[in-house]
């Protein structure tokens, strides 16, 4: 009998490349979470063979019946989405709190309702059936040094806070995954990442110790096969999903490489990054967060996270080739 994954964020990066990756594979069907069912992604999905239900994060009532049946549930929440919608701005300023605030209440409010619903369905849940999209906790690892990074805490205060906490019987059945820089996150922040100079030359412009490594993610082509190799894993363990590893200097230098054009690397302050970042509230996260790259990583410093190495390590002790 087929598996049935249920996959949050399906129209998405993360959710999206998971998605990708097990439809391939014919012991699972995928059924994937959207708000609209109708959107021009999701009824790609669905042409693809994916079930599609609807069902929205702020609503733990609608996440219940979508989640019923699964054997494996993947989970991703979306900090970003509340922090730049203009509603949600308008919304923090008449509580009074950053908006930066006011999508980790968001984010991390959503991650609750995702646990709740799986914590409903946990007994057809495999051994590994729950798989959480997750990043460090930057209060505590940083030794209270970065009390505001808050789309690394509204994911760690969940997964695996709120889940050990509240449902240890959840937690038995449940990976966590970090994931990497995003390669295509060039994209959001185009002026530290690339900027062009007066001499034609790029500049990269990060508050990150120059040769401090750092784990790179293509989240699309990636996600996907990481997350599979993790469901044939033991349950209980931690993830770095990352295709490689290299400080932000290196990264530019081979950048410059490949695109035969002149780049190179500056670390600059806090105070020059908040100056060149158009959206403050952007600059002040994202600016933390390149600052906790730096002490204590990216990771927060946990060297027991178990990264592609590792699983293909545990591979090569397997009778047949089951992934990747
Ligand atoms: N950029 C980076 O370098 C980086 C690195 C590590 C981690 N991250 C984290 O990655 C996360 C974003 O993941 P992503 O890139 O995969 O997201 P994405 O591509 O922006 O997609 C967001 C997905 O979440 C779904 N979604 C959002 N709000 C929802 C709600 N209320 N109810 C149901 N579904 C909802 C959307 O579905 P519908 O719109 O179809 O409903 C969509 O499928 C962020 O939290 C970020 O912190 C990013």
């Amino acid at each position: 009998m087929t598996k049935l994954i249920c996959v949050v964020g399906v129209t998405g990066n993360q959710g999206g490349s998971v998605a990708q990756r097990f439809v391939q594979d014919s012991n699972y069907r995928v059924r994937g979470i959207t708000r609209d069912p109708t959107s021009a992604a999701a009824q790609k999905l669905s042409a693809q063979g994916i079930e599609i239900v609807a069902a929205n994060l702020d609503d733990v009532q609608t996440l219940i019946p979508a989640f019923a049946g699964a054997n494996i549930i993947f989970s991703v929440t979306n900090y970003w989405e509340p922090f730049f919608r203009p509603d949600c701005r308008a919304k923090a300023e008449e509580l009074g709190i950053s908006c930066r605030k006011y999508a980790y209440n968001v984010e991390a409010q959503q991650g609750k309702n995702v646990v709740d619903a799986a914590a409903k369905t946990i007994d057809t849940l495999d051994e590994n059936g729950f798989l959480a999209s997750t990043l460090s906790h930057a209060g505590s690892c940083s030794k209270g040094k970065f009390t505001e990074l808050y789309h690394f805490d509204a994911k760690a205060d969940v997964f695996p806070g709120y889940v050990d906490e509240k449902y240890p019987n959840l937690a038995k059945k449940t990976s966590y995954i970090q994931t990497g820089y995003f390669t295509s996150s060039y994209k959001i922040l185009p002026v530290a990442y690339l900027c062009k100079q007066p001499d034609e030359s790029f500049q990269m412009s990060f508050p990150t110790f120059a040769d401090v490594s750092v784990p790179h993610l293509n989240v699309n082509a990636d996600m996907g096969n990481f997350v599979y190799a993790v469901s044939q894993m033991p349950p209980g363990k931690s993830y770095m999903a990352a295709g490689t590893e290299c400080s932000w200097s290196e990264y530019i230098r081979l950048w410059g490489e490949a695109t035969r054009l002149p780049a190179k690397y500056r670390q600059v302050t806090m105070e020059q990054y908040l100056e060149f970042v158009p959206d403050r509230a952007l600059g002040e996260e994202t600016g933390d967060m390149l600052a906790y790259t730096s002490d204590p990583g990216y990771d927060g410093g946990d060297e027991t996270l178990l990264k592609a190495d590792d699983i293909r390590k545990v591979r090569s002790l397997l009778p047949h080739e089951t992934y990747y």
